[in-house]
This record gives C-alpha cells, sequence and structure tokens, in this order.
C-alpha cells in the first residue's frame, strides 16, 4: 500500500498512435525509446476514426493525407502532445490551432531533398520528350516503326529553366539542370542575392522554357499558376509540379495543354487527390504520376524515423530541430 518514497519510478513511456501501418524500420526511434507505437486497423484510418481515438494518445504519427484539423486537436487536448507528420508539406495540420493548444507539431526537412528534385527532373524530362505518349503507344500496339516525325519533344538541354521557390529542394534541381546545361532563373518570395534571381514571377514565367514549382501550398500560393500566368509561358514550355496541386489550376492547365498554349506537363500532385480532373487526364503531352516525389524506400524510412525523432524529443520535454513554428 502507498509508495515509499525512495523508489525511483522510471518515466511513463507515451503512446503513440500511427496513422497506419508502416514498414519496419520506420518507428525506430519511437520503440527504441520505449514508446508504444498502436496501429487500429491494416488502412489509413477515416478523419472521424482519428478524432475518436485522439483522446488516448501522447503522440499522432501522420503522413500528409491525414487532415489534422482542429477537431482532432480538441480531441486530444489534454493528453496529445505532439504531431509528427511523416512528410515536409504540413498543410494537411492546422499548426495555430496546435499551438494554441500546447501541441508540438513536427515535420521531415531535409531528408527527401534530394529524392523529389530526382522526380522533379525525371517529370521535367519525361514531358519535354513525351516519353508517356511513346510508350503507350508501344504497349498499345501502335508502334509500326520508326518515323522521322513521330513524338517530337522539346530539347531539355540548353534550355531555360525557371524555379519557382528557392528553398532546398528548388535548389537541388536547379543542381540537377544545371548538370544538364540548361540556363537556371529563379524566383521566391524573398531576394536571394544568388545569381539568376527574377524578383516577378510574371517576368520569369515570360522568359524561360520550363517551369518546375518547388512552393509549399499556403494562402499566397493556391492557384499561383492561373489561366492567366499559363498564358505568360512560351507555347513550346513545360510545367513541372512536384510541390501541391491546388498550387496550379489543374482545369486551366488542361485548357492550356489542349490549346497548346503550353507544350507539356509534368505533375505528381493534383488539386483534389487522388481525384485528377478527367480534363488533366486526356490533355495531350502530359506525365502524370501519383505523387511519388519521395518515395525511395531509404528516403521514406528516414522521414519515419525523423518524424519519430521529433516525437520522441517533445515527449522528452525538448526541441526537436523539426519543430514548426506557427
Ligand atoms: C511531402 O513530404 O510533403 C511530400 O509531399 C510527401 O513526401
Amino acid at each position: 500500500m502507498g509508495c515509499k518514497s525512495s523508489h525511483v519510478y522510471a518515466p511513463r513511456m507515451a503512446r503513440a498512435l500511427v496513422t497506419r501501418p508502416l514498414p519496419d524500420g520506420w518507428l525506430d526511434p519511437l520503440l527504441t525509446a520505449g514508446h508504444d507505437a498502436e496501429y487500429l486497423a491494416d488502412e489509413p484510418i477515416t478523419h472521424e476514426e482519428l478524432v475518436r481515438a485522439a483522446p488516448g494518445y501522447d503522440a499522432l504519427i501522420c503522413t500528409i493525407t491525414d487532415r489534422i484539423d482542429d477537431e482532432v486537436l480538441a480531441a486530444g487536448a489534454g493528453r496529445l502532445r505532439v504531431v509528427a507528420n511523416i512528410g515536409v508539406g504540413y498543410d494537411n495540420i492546422d499548426v495555430p490551432a496546435a499551438t494554441a493548444r500546447g501541441i508540438a507539431v513536427c515535420n521531415t526537412p531535409g531528408v527527401l531533398d534530394e529524392t523529389t528534385a530526382d522526380l522533379a527532373f525525371l517529370l521535367l524530362l519525361a514531358a519535354a520528350r513525351r516519353s508517356s505518349d511513346a510508350e503507350a503507344a508501344l504497349r498499345n500496339g501502335e508502334w509500326h516503326g520508326f518515323r522521322i516525325d513521330a513524338f517530337l519533344g522539346v530539347d531539355v538541354h540548353g534550355a531555360t529553366l525557371g524555379i519557382v521557390g528557392f528553398g532546398r529542394i528548388g535548389q537541388a534541381m536547379a543542381r540537377r539542370a544545371s548538370g544538364f546545361g540548361m540556363n537556371v532563373l529563379h524566383h521566391s518570395r524573398h531576394d536571394t542575392g544568388r545569381e539568376g534571381y527574377v524578383a516577378d514571377l510574371d517576368d520569369l514565367l515570360a522568359r524561360v522554357d520550363a517551369v518546375s514549382l518547388h512552393v509549399p501550398l499556403t494562402d499566397e500560393t493556391r492557384g499561383l499558376i492561373d489561366a492567366r500566368r499559363l498564358r505568360l509561358m512560351r507555347p513550346h514550355a513545360v510545367l513541372v509540379n512536384t510541390a501541391r496541386g491546388p498550387v496550379v489550376d489543374e482545369e486551366a492547365l488542361a485548357v492550356a495543354l489542349d490549346d497548346g498554349v503550353i507544350f507539356a506537363a509534368g505533375i505528381d500532385v493534383y488539386e483534389r487527390e487522388p481525384e485528377v480532373h478527367p480534363r488533366l487526364l486526356a490533355a495531350p503531352h502530359t506525365v502524370l504520376l501519383p505523387h511519388i516525389g519521395s518515395a525511395s524506400e531509404a528516403t521514406r524510412r528516414r522521414m519515419g524515423r525523423l518524424a519519430c525523432s521529433g516525437a520522441v524529443a517533445v515527449l522528452a520535454g525538448e526541441r526537436p530541430a523539426n519543430l514548426i513554428e506557427p
């Protein structure tokens, strides 16, 4: 009965809710620290299930498709101490609401830049050279031999690339472009002081042969590339989006491709994932991928571990390097 005052108690280990099963090794920092990590189902849980489950956990390990709004945060408030997002973008989380409720939010910066830039460059090459159209024709039995005038694309080497958003991923894209002999211009909200900076986005769009988007989704960037801005681009231009779907007006993009306002598009992210605008699916010269920018095994494992390390730090009362400030 009662406890001896000399007894040294082990710190209470935390319960973390993981919103979907993840491969072995991704949650190691949590487990090594002695915390419990629990899944509720074999499939990603729904928003409703998340709201119901939130009060029972100290940490929530989620991904960019989980909507962590104030309903989830309010349900968890009191016990929930940290939301760790396996993703660098965190537009799925209401960070100000979390902060107001004393819940920390972490993400995964720095570990997916090169992998995502690889995919952005793949999309640029594939869209410019129409590799999806050409491969589809081959697979459909429509290839009847070499033709001198078939599947003509545009050159990437020697072209000018405009990078919109010059953070870590934008800069990684610039390095790849330089290696391919491209000229590189970039635009961001603040003057980078770097060579190739163009202060006015409209000006950049009119001057380049290809545009690659690397901005986060915010109120400012939603619909950034709309019908008007697409018309500023050159008719042979290629648009690449590996950032967030709503940065581009998808219908306007489909119309621009149909009407030859721009030449091609390489797209990995969509306005209403997993839906893709039917006009975009039917538009010419498109390479459409299902949001796989950071999807290499090593990178996704690093992302899982970084998110968990952030959660472990918060649970230990420390300030993680990957804490998001509102
Ligand atoms: C991110 O991290 O934000 C990507 O979109 C998913 O890897």
